[in-house]
């Protein structure tokens, strides 16, 4: 047992997956390829597709460990094959290495079904044990390829692809989105869904089905949210879908994605992750108007107001995104609120209950530490709100009031725009909370931004060929300062690969500052209030008598406080502080991982979207 343990969660994998069918004679292989790239963001250690092809009407799988163009030019997919119905997959692996063996797509004995599948089998040990006893072979270690077996053996019974998918739902359990090609069926793909992401694009001569928008928006900008226990197939031109049995009628659920294909390109930029830092102004711009304009704004202060308890969680950046919330809530409207990271969520859950309000954030709405925090406040009666970027994604749907950033989608790992967005709409919250409160004042956030973008830029280049070698760095504040040091620390350590830590600047002296010798660079970030600045100007001379290399980024107050390196940014009040800092510890971070010579936009061993715990 124990052996076989430990491959249970090697595979826990974290992927992206796609299928289409096409209606014409065109190969469809190199729209597979660019759908299949677009949820690279999912995962990117291996790679794999199976299709049916045109000549021989059999099923061809490709698949290996690596980059979705490595694997594609090393086994010339685009140009030695011809298919009108595919399905691919990119892994992102969390235990163990990536193998060829292990890759998706997955097929049966036969091999006349093939899977691409995301999530986790949860007893597949079980149905492994008993498909094998029945004579099937496993060529892998995966719990994915006993879907591909499973529904090979219910076929034998049954027949009918869709009946066995029926009750395959009902045997499999854990998260799933799968996939399944058929060589019964050429022109359909089936799926099903249980906790996973997966989406459906209808097109007259092509239909697809996918992990996120991204994909989709290749065929089309009508989407269809498909929701848990919900299986089908596509056709070009159609989709069909059940839930337990019975048809659904899913037309009235298609909606218009508004985001752009030049949207999700780098537009001119080297990577996302640039992209994405400098298009802050204008996703700021847009969740402004947005959340000014969004009815549930009030509702979520009804909530808050009758609240005992306000909780907040999330998970990485949205985790600080979190501590900020909880910085504006206490100084602005009096409330205190326990900000707790998602995965820790049962210290505080037990005591929760129908009086409290967990305001759970999250990018993507997928994360599943954050759902199953979610999920368990739910259950004591709390109530949800939800801040996510994705709409009608997991958090959001399965919460009582959902707030939106509009930051458009965010392709880089490290999350950046994101972050802005997420403390804007929480900023507005909290101002409404206090009445009449400082909403306008965030008109300003996209102006803060671009400015500090555009006055520090070439500043934040010189620092960062001071810096690129080091292999610590140490970056302090106060109050609100703090928060964002955390969050700066976790942007330079995803990307450069360099130990950045963050501290309260006070508890420096009670630990940390035994590492320091000559050249340790030490970041500060002064943030208002001006109490605030002489403790920081003390702790930048100690660090300083201890041959630091002291860099200050600092609000107005902060403009006699001597340091080795000093930004002085022309904001002084804490609510657009932000705005004018974050975007510079990104710019430092994303420059420090190209200067040592590392893909910003595909951080090793990180993926964007956790959907394991
Ligand atoms: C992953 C990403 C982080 C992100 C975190 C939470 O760890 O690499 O950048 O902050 O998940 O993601 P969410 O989508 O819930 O905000």
């Amino acid at each position: 047992m124990a052996p076989r343990q430990e491959t249970s969660l090697e595979n826990q994998i974290m992927c992206g997956i796609v299928g289409l069918v096409s209606a014409g004679n065109d190969n469809i292989l190199p729209l597979l390829v660019k759908c299949l790239k677009r949820l690279e963001y999912r995962g990117y250690d291996s790679a794999g597709f199976a299709f049916i092809d045109s000549d021989s009407g059999r099923i061809i799988v490709v698949k290996d460990r690596g980059k979705i163009d490595e694997v594609v030019a090393r086994y010339g997919i685009v140009e030695r094959y011809a298919a009108r119905v595919g399905i691919a997959h990119t892994r992102w692996a969390t235990h163990g290495p990536p193998s060829k063996v292990n890759a998706h797509p997955h097929v049966d004995c036969g091999g006349t079904i093939a899977i691409v599948h995301n999530g986790i089998i949860n007893n597949y040990l079980e149905l492994r044990r008993k498909l094998a006893e029945k004579g099937h072979k496993f060529r892998s270690d995966t719990d994915t390829e006993v879907i591909a077996h499973l529904l090979e053996d219910l076929l034998d019974e049954n027949s009918d692809m869709l009946g066995a998918i029926r009750k395959a739902m009902n045997i499999l359990r854990g998260s799933y989105a799968v996939v399944v090609l058929s060589t019964r069926d050429p022109s359909r793909l089936y799926f099903m869904k249980r906790v996973s992401p997966l989406i459906v694009g209808v097109a007259p001569s092509v239909s697809i089905v996918a992990s996120d928008i991204p994909s989709i928006i290749e065929i089309t900008r009508r989407v269809l949210v498909l929701h848990d226990g919900e299986y089908g197939f596509i056709e070009p031109g159609r989709v069909y879908v059940e839930h337990d049995g019975r048809p659904i009628d899913a037309s009235q659920r298609f909606r218009t994605i508004t985001w752009s294909v030049s949207d999700i390109e780098k537009a001119g930029y080297p990577h996302y992750m640039l992209k994405e830092i400098m298009e802050q102004p204008r996703a700021l711009y847009e969740t402004y108007l947005g959340v000014l304009s969004d009815p549930a704004l009030h509702k979520a202060v009804d909530l808050i107001d009758e609240a005992r308890t306000v909780f907040v969680t999330g998970a990485g950046t949205s985790f600080h995104a979190g501590l900020a919330f909880q910085y504006y809530m206490y100084r602005y409207a009096g409330r205190p609120v326990l900000t707790f990271i998602a995965s820790e969520f049962y210290v505080y859950s037990n005591a929760a209950g129908q009086d409290d309000v967990l305001i759970a954030i999250s990018q993507s709405g997928e994360t599943i530490d954050t759902l199953t925090a979610l999920r368990s406040f739910k259950q004591r009666g709390a109530r949800v709100i939800a801040v996510s970027n994705v709409v009608e994604s997991a958090i959001p749907r399965e919460s009582d009031v959902k707030l939106y950033t509009r930051a458009g989608p965010e392709i880089g790992v490290a999350a950046t725009k994101t972050y802005l967005t997420q403390v804007l709409v929480l900023q507005a919250l909290v101002s409404q909370m206090t009445g009449d409160g400082f909403i306008k004042l965030l008109g300003d956030a996209h102006r803060v931004t671009a400015r500090s973008l555009a006055k520090f830029q070439v500043f934040i280049d010189r620092l960062a060929r001071k810096l690129y070698r080091k292999e610590h760095i140490y970056v302090l504040g106060r109050g609100l300062g703090a928060f964002m040091a955390y969050e700066g620390a976790l942007k330079i350590k995803e990307v450069s690969y360099i130990h950045a830590e963050a501290y309260p600047a006070g508890e420096s002296k009670h630990g940390p500052i035994a590492l320091v010798e000559p050249g340790f660079p030490v970041i500060f970030i002064g943030t208002p209030p001006s109490e605030l600045v002489e403790k920081i100007a003390a702790n930048i001379e100690e660090m300083s008598a201890r041959g630091a290399v002291t860099i200050l980024i600092g609000t107005q107050q902060y403009r006699d406080v001597d340091a080795d390196y000093k930004i002085i940014l022309d904001v002084d009040d804490d609510i657009l502080a932000p705005y004018a800092i974050m975007p510079l510890l990104q710019l430092l971070a994303y420059r420090l991982a190209v200067l040592r010579g590392y893909d910003p936009d595909k951080p090793r061993n990180l993926a964007k979207t956790v959907t394991v715990e």
